[in-house]
């Protein structure tokens, strides 16, 4: 069984998508063993310690950058024996102490279809309302690794919706949720916990 380490910042409903899947068996090959936040009060802890599921929070707020922290969040990651890390609602960019170490063992969900709309600055609502300003038609979510560049690992599986005319950005952000994020991320997992994911060339490809 692999171990998984989920980083969370927020809502945490991608972690939730992610314990649903876990019991209903869709993850198969890995368990959530630590959820680790990187703000206190955040109610992805709730949801984590609500299914008995051991959470850790390491306050972005007490470091004094980017390298500090992802030290602190490196050891973490030791500690815990992580096999794959997932980003769900991360909202802190790691440096590459910890992208080089957990290299292609880091998968994030980001609300668009890379490379649109993505990169530092871009996250959350953000994401949706530069989409919305842009005027595209249609628009998604992708599951990529991580790398040392921000939403630039290689891309594992992505999924679009239509863009429509009255949409605002929480309505966007909702119908991708819905519709991508929550099924491809755990899809993504369950096929990182079976070795199903190759890499050739610096790109992802599922084996079936
Ligand atoms: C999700 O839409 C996720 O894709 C996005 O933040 C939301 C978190 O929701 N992540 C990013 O923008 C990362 N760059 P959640 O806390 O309910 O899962």
């Amino acid at each position: 069984m692999k171990k998984i380490v989920v980083l969370v910042s927020g809502g945490g409903t991608n972690l939730q998508a992610l314990i649903d899947a876990e019991k209903s068996g869709i993850i198969k090959g890995g368990s959530i063993t630590c959820v680790i936040s990187s703000k206190p009060g955040a109610y992805a802890l709730e949801r984590a310690e609500n299914n008995g599921i051991p959470t850790r929070v390491i306050p972005r707020k007490e470091y004094p950058d980017s390298v500090s922290y992802s030290r602190a969040v490196l050891e973490a990651l030791d500690e815990e024996q992580a096999d794959l890390v997932v980003l769900a609602g991360f909202m802190t960019i790691l440096d590459e102490c910890v992208t080089k170490k957990y290299a292609y063992k880091i998968i994030n969900v980001h609300p668009a279809l890379i490379p649109s709309f993505c990169g530092e600055g871009f996250y959350g609502l953000k994401v949706h309302e530069a989409a919305l300003e842009y005027g595209v038609k249609v628009s998604g979510a992708t599951i990529h690794f991580v790398n040392e560049k921000a939403d630039a690992g290689a891309i594992i599986l992505q999924g679009t919706v239509n863009v429509e005319r009255d949409d605002t950005p929480e309505v966007l952000q909702r119908r991708i949720m819905e519709n991508v994020e929550w099924k491809l991320l755990p899809k993504a997992v369950s096929l990182f916990c079976q070795d199903k994911i190759e890499i050739i060339g610096g790109k992802a490809y599922v084996r079936e």
